[in-house]
């Protein structure tokens, strides 16, 4: 073989490649002119197709009966038959076709379209959706045979979907079989199987590693088959399954199945087992809204309602705004309608489809209860905050959030109390908050009486930037110290994740429930024990260096995501969602997130937002496993390209793990995903242990070694130049987000424009004068090296500090708001000159009135009420962009009179 198994990154990469090299293998075995040319060449397809026949052990296409015929052809030499077999498979797997033909005796050439394997989207009008049925059975090949005719026979015409059986033979096969074939919807168990696969392919066997546990080898035989149902549900828990078993019912009722749909007894009764399995689909294939809207759509209707471009009226029946019809086509405006004008169901009280397709999202979701929004995860994040928190509940908030929440503790008129993430100064950004940081403030909240008025923890995860946090662990400690404390985990990047295995494991929802199962069991109890008797007595110190764990009798499970479900699944602009898993949500918050929910949402939401969120969640239910797996492969491609090209590492830089989590954080010790001497690394333990871990579809790439500041980049080179879109740069960064859409394709257009870049800066540089190249090394060192250093939150002024007598740090934001609505209490002193520097050393305070965020970095950094300190002052003058939300150039920096300050009366005592 030309290229070694760590030189890919996943079993897919491999699996096509090694069919492309098959095909240009029999291509040449056609074509060769000498015996050895032919001998050398026979040699090669054998070793190819041997290669693939573990592989293709898990697919129904091109499968081993593929294979076989493969390995006939060329062992009767008959090459042209095996160079035009090859050649249509491959096409027909890179295009998708055989979704369309899934027997793999019907392969035909495919149409011209899909010859470039990037689009099958272009299916006949009614085609039905095609998967694999995994089946996991002891069975020979003849048996297998007639199972698979005897299914083929159950097909009839109005079957909504087509699928094909794969057999595999034993538990470990049935796991990699889940999560290497993204075509595989359904899993047939029998109860006959073995545990360990035949196959070594190392490649295969790394899937094992996240999943399998030493358990599992005492296992008795007869619990194979339960088991491999359990871990199913762990690691694709949309699947549906269905065991076959001969035992006895009253032996498995009462057995945990994981995501078991039907046990069915051993017997031969394939129509009940087909209907069962298209059924199993149908459960996740149903849109119950976007098919109320669809026939809403078709009936003619007369709109005596406030609604005239409701069935397109005003648009067809004008004489200048025709274009618009043309542009968007009549179902969208044919769509277009109220709930008050009957037929569908109402956003803000809903009971009919809407109802149906927000708990259809929870289920998919691993949610309680999911409520939809029309007005993105900003307006989420606001009526999570109002529902849970009153005025004067202290929360605890990572200062860098997205500005919803900070609007939100406004409203709220909540304490809030700040919490700092680890700056990257070399990068001028921040990660994200350290569990230390987190478990000292409510250490400190604690020591002063004030943990009752704890409400709530609201963190970002993953951040901009793709740093994730260990939702498991944050909340075990957290539930510790104050075993009620609720979690908002702003989600807005993240809704992807419950898709991936590796993601699904550090999100909100998953974590919720995985707990609350955890504090039920005897198990923990028993464990709690033991720990808080080894714990009497620990003073700060040993509470805030040993992993801490909640009192299983105290403890409450409150937790809240939102996800901007727009901005990483298929959803239109705007469509988010709101996952529960709150114990006392009904008993406590129901109400206030009714009333939240009534605040902040319209009266006239959008329903094609509606419709959108509730096929994104279908999609997602299908195919966000191949999507997300997928996803990450182009990311991954993206960063060994860039990295290992000569040229682009002279001026750019992939920020590795290493780069953007430090050392203390990664147990692990995992540095980077790829680099040249060690190929890829295996993050499953990263993602299963560290402290933080980086979402590997997000790349960041520093572009300070080329003499760019990321905004100059992103505008002048990859926008103005390359129409290339990104959302988020740093003084020295920019930030590449893949998603479920980027192709390979796109990855290599963004290279092609990378290595142009790198080319037009290695001309000029080769020609530019001393002058010049000093000029440009000055401009790298100040981007690379003279960073301003990033200000943490200075703190609250006293006016606005209710805990400054007891030495906690929470401010009442909405005090210092509202103050500032009064103009005549405000001033403003110019950011330019030392004006400012000189007040604070004459020994006044400034105090901000407004929120100051500058894009990039895009949070905060001052809030109404903080103080302003130097190194604030400083990083403003330093920062260089000219996008400063809440402040005015014009006038300067504004902040409270003396003289307010001074009427105010003491926050401490306002706060009793
Ligand atoms: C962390 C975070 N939360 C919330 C939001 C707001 O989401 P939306 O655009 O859906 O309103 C954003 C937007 O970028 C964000 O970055």
């Amino acid at each position: 073989m030309t290229t070694s198994l760590t030189d890919y990154y996943s079993a897919l990469q491999l699996r096509t490649d090694r069919w492309s090299a098959l095909r240009a293998t029999c291509e040449q075995l056609r074509l060769a002119t000498s015996a050895k040319q032919t001998r050398k060449l026979q040699l090669r397809a054998q070793e190819l197709l041997d290669s693939l026949m573990p592989i293709e052990a898990y697919w129904a296409f091109p499968g081993q009966s593929v294979l076989d015929k493969l390995c006939l052809l060329l062992e009767k030499e008959r090459y042209d038959e095996l160079a035009r077999l090859t050649r249509r498979s491959v096409r027909s797997l890179l295009a998708g076709a055989y979704r369309r033909q899934p027997q793999a005796s019907e392969i035909e050439e495919p149409r011209e379209a899909e010859e470039d394997g990037a689009d099958d989207s272009a299916a006949p009008p009614g085609e039905r959706p095609y998967f694999e049925v995994l089946i996991v059975d002891t069975i020979g090949e003849q048996q297998r045979q007639h199972q698979r005719q005897a299914l083929r026979r159950m097909r009839r015409p109005d079957d909504r979907f087509v699928y094909e059986p794969v057999f595999v033979p034993t538990v470990e096969d049935g796991l990699i079989g889940v999560l290497f074939n993204h075509n595989v919807q359904a899993v047939v168990v029998r109860s006959n199987i073995t545990l360990h696969s035949v196959h070594e392919l190392p490649m295969l066997k790394r899937y094992l590693s996240s999943v399998e546990d030493e358990e599992i080898e005492a296992l008795a035989p007869e619990d194979y088959a339960p088991e491999l149902c359990r871990l199913i549900r762990k690691i694709r828990p949309e699947l549906d399954v269905y065991l076959v078993t001969d035992q006895p019912v009253e032996e498995i009722a009462g057995r945990d199945l994981g995501n078991c749909r039907r046990v069915f007894y051993n017997q031969e009764d394939y129509l009940e087992l087909h209907l069962n399995i298209l059924r199993g689909i149908n459960h996740r294939y149903e849109t119950p809204f976007f098919h109320a809207l669809r026939d809403y759509a078709r009936q003619p209707t007369g709109v005596f309602h406030a609604m005239p471009i409701s069935r397109g009226k005003s648009i067809t029946r004008s004489h200048w705004i025709k274009d618009m019809g043309d542009f968007y086509g009549m179902n969208i405006f044919l769509a277009e309608t109220s709930a008050t004008s009957g037929g569908l169901d109402s956003l803000l009280e809903p009971h009919g489809p809407i109802k149906k397709a927000q708990e259809l999202a929870a289920r998919a979701f691993g949610a309680k209860q999911t409520f939809f929004s029309t007005n993105g995860t900003s307006t989420c994040n606001k009526i999570v905050v109002q529902a849970v928190v009153r005025p004067g509940d202290i929360v605890l908030v990572d200062r860098d959030c997205h500005k919803s929440h900070h609007y939100g503790m406004v409203l709220a008129g909540a304490h809030v109390c700040y919490l700092d993430s680890y700056s990257l100064h070399p990068f001028s950004m921040y990660g994200a908050v350290p569990l230390r940081e987190i478990k000292h403030q409510l250490l400190t909240l604690k020591k002063a009486g004030k943990l009752h008025r704890v409400r709530m923890l609201l963190l970002t995860n993953c951040t901009f930037d793709g740093i994730v946090y260990n939702v498991e662990r944050v909340m075990e400690e957290c539930l510790a110290i104050k075993p009620d404390l609720v979690f908002l985990w702003d989600e807005a990047w993240f809704a992807f994740a419950r898709f991936g295995p590796t993601y699904r494991q550090r999100t909100g929802m998953h974590n919720a429930a995985m707990l609350r199962e955890r504090y039920r069991s005897d198990e923990y109890r028993k464990a709690y024990r033991a720990w808080a008797k080894q714990m009497e007595g620990a003073d700060r110190e040993k509470l805030l260096n040993t992993r801490l764990m909640p009192d299983p009798d105290a403890v409450r499970v409150r937790v809240y995501t939102c996800q901007s479900t727009h901005k990483t699944l298929t959803s239109l602009r705007q469509g988010s969602m709101i996952h529960v898993n709150d114990q006392d949500f009904k008993g406590e918050v129901e109400q206030a997130f009714h009333e939240a929910y009534m605040t902040h949402t319209s009266t006239s939401p959008n329903y094609q937002i509606i419709a959108s969120l509730d096929v994104g969640r279908r999609q997602v239910e299908l195919e966000g496993f191949e999507m997300i797996q997928r996803q990450v492969e182009a990311a991954m491609a993206m960063r060994k390209a860039i990295t290992a090209h000569p040229l682009l590492s002279k001026y750019f830089k992939i920020l590795t793990v290493r780069d953007l989590i430090p050392e203390e954080y990664r147990q692990s010790g995992i540095e980077s995903y790829w680099d040249p001497e060690h190929g890829w690394a295996d993050a499953w333990q990263a993602w299963a242990d560290d402290e933080f871990c980086l979402d590997a579809t997000r790349v960041t790439l520093g572009v300070g070694g080329a003499g760019y500041d990321g905004d100059t980049f992103k505008n002048r080179q990859l926008m103005d130049k390359h129409g290339i879109q990104i959302n988020k740069t740093s003084r020295n960064s920019v930030l590449f987000m893949t998603n479920i859409g980027t192709t390979r394709s796109s990855i290599a257009y963004l290279i092609e424009v990378l290595v142009s870049i790198a080319q037009e800066l290695d001309a000029w540089l080769d020609d530019a004068s001393p002058m010049e190249k000093k000029a440009f090394r000055r401009k790298v060192k100040g981007l690379t090296e003279d960073l301003p250093p990033l200000p943490d939150f200075s703190r609250f002024h006293d006016s606005f500090s209710p805990g400054r007598d007891s030495g906690t740090p929470e401010g009442d934001i909405r005090k210092a708001f509202f103050l500032a609505y009064d103009e005549s209490k405000c001033e403003y002193f110019p950011l330019e000159g030392r004006a400012m520097e000189a007040e604070i050393k004459k020994g006044r305070e400034l105090v901000s009135t407004s929120f100051i965020i500058p894009y990039p970095p895009g949070f905060p950094i001052l809030v109404p009420g903080q103080v302003i300190s130097e190194e604030i002052l400083a990083f403003m003058r330093a920062l260089d962009v000219s996008e400063i939300h809440g402040y005015r150039p014009d006038l300067g920096m504004r902040v409270f009179t003396e003289e307010a300050l001074g009427e105010l009366p003491a926050a401490a005592l306002a706060a009793q």
